[in-house]
């Protein structure tokens, strides 16, 4: 078996999301708060960050695709399922589990921006800035890491690892 490391314990994970949920609550206070999360990745990553946000908002997904099965993207963003919801009146965030290139993100800030909600914000809760192709400042972060590819709550491998409730890396391949 391919040996890991552990990156983020579930606890290490919990303790960052509640932060971010108690900050973003703080914020939206007298807003009219519409989450936006970007599937598949951040589903895990969403569901326990509205839970930790403690006011009254509305939650959507989008579905977007620049991975395919691998380590390296694209390059391409591609909107696989849309919202149907009119925006106008909300405050939206849009939220996904990690920011690389930064493509997913510009992309779908500028789609929802052209939308004209009341106003518009993003959170991630893993940010690989140095791996940028395209300028992107996020505003909420929860964890600003090196350039590792990573896995487990919500990120994936191939198809695989979504389900783990910690974030780890695969170390070297072992010799055959
Ligand atoms: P970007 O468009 O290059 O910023 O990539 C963002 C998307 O790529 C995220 O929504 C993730 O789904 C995926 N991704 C980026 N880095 C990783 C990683 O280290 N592990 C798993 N998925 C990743
Ligand atoms: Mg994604």
């Amino acid at each position: 078996m391919r040996e890991r490391q552990i990156l983020f314990s579930s606890n290490q994970i919990a303790t960052k999301v509640s932060e971010l949920g108690k900050q973003i609550a703080q914020d939206y206070e007298n807003k009219n708060l519409l989450v936006i999360g970007l599937l598949k990745g951040s589903f895990v990553f969403v569901a326990d960050l509205m839970r930790a946000i403690d006011k009254k908002i509305v939650i959507e997904f989008m579905t977007t695709s620049s991975y395919h099965d691998a380590e390296h993207s694209t390059g391409r963003v591609e909107i696989v399922q849309d919202l149907e919801r009119d925006l106008t009146n909300f405050d939206v965030l849009i939220v996904d589990d990690i920011i690389d290139s930064g493509l997913t993100m510009k992309s779908v800030y500028e789609l929802i921006k052209s939308r004209n909600p009341n106003s518009l914000k993003t959170c991630a809760l893993l940010d690989k800035p140095s791996r940028r192709k395209v300028e992107f400042e996020c505003d909420y972060v929860g964890f600003t890491i090196d350039d590792l590819f990573i896995v487990g709550y919500g990120l994936n491998y191939g198809d695989y690892y979504r389900n783990v409730d910690h974030i780890f890396i695969f170390l070297q391949e072992d010799e055959e």
